[in-house]
């Protein structure tokens, strides 16, 4: 099963409006000019430049989307953005689940999973994170941790076309640690088997998986040359257009 190659870039809380319109412009423009697109491209800047940046992407086939919205439709949710407002600035897709989220907002499984339906419902794409602490890496719990997340987390009427997830152990994040190649094929083999069980193997079979944690120019082609790894989801390397273009040339 070939499935193609997703390169996401998580800019965070980061970039005030004439950083981040240069940051997309740059990436915009060079994955506009590549003749063979063999990965597709997806930025998520924070809410506050979403709209100029979209604009910024117009036409380049980059795909923008925002790194959090709610789980309602409308209201009175102060400070929330919904998946509707989203679609409506041209948003593409949205990050859910971020492990800095499930830790700052204490953001449980039942929610990530109400937020992902909300924006599968606004008919926007949905990356949905997974991944464990150190102390449960130590403590064996890996593959229970990430299993219950993927359950959790993952909407019934989930397709491969609408719904990616990521692998994010939270210790890789920012820290310049990555788990050992053996690791990542492990937890992303096991991550497709728990999505076979709840969506079916074909669906299974079809969705992408991506890696993220520490992705650097230097680390991204072993890693995405791993089987089950297909993609990566970039945090600070994503913040410089060179580096975050170094990283999607190394798809093959
Ligand atoms: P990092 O972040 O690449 O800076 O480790 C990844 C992420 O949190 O998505």
């Amino acid at each position: 099963m070939t499935r193609r190659k997703l390169i996401a870039g998580n800019w965070k809380m980061n970039g005030l409006k004439a950083d981040g319109i240069a940051l997309a412009t740059a990436v915009a423009e060079k994955y506009k000019a590549l003749e063979d697109k063999k990965f597709d491209m997806f930025i998520a800047p924070p809410f506050t430049i979403l709209d100029a940046v979209a604009d910024a992407a117009k036409n380049s086939g980059v795909w923008v989307g925002a790194q959090d919205c709610s789980q309602f439709e409308k209201g009175a949710h102060t400070g929330d953005v919904s998946p509707l407002m989203l679609k409506d600035l041209g948003c593409g897709g949205v990050i859910v689940g971020h492990s800095e989220r499930r830790a700052d907002h204490f953001e449980t499984n039942e929610l990530v999973n109400a937020k992902a339906t909300a924006a599968l419902a606004a008919d926007l794409g949905v990356i949905i994170c997974v991944g464990e602490t150190l102390a449960e890496r130590e403590a064996g719990k890996t593959l229970d941790v990430v299993g219950a997340q993927v359950r959790g987390s993952v909407p019934l009427n989930a397709t491969a076309g609408k719904v990616v997830i990521a692998y994010e152990p939270v210790w890789a994040i920012g820290t310049g640690k990555i788990p050992t190649t053996a690791e990542v094929e492990e937890v992303h083999a096991f991550i497709r088997s728990e999505l076979a069980k709840l969506l079916g193997q074909d669906i299974a079979d079809k969705m992408q998986i991506l890696y993220g944690g520490s992705v650097k120019p230097s680390n991204a082609a072993e890693l995405l040359s791993l089987s089950d790894v297909d993609g990566a989801l970039v945090g600070g390397a994503s913040l410089k257009a060179d580096d975050f273009w170094a990283i999607a040339e190394t798809v093959k």
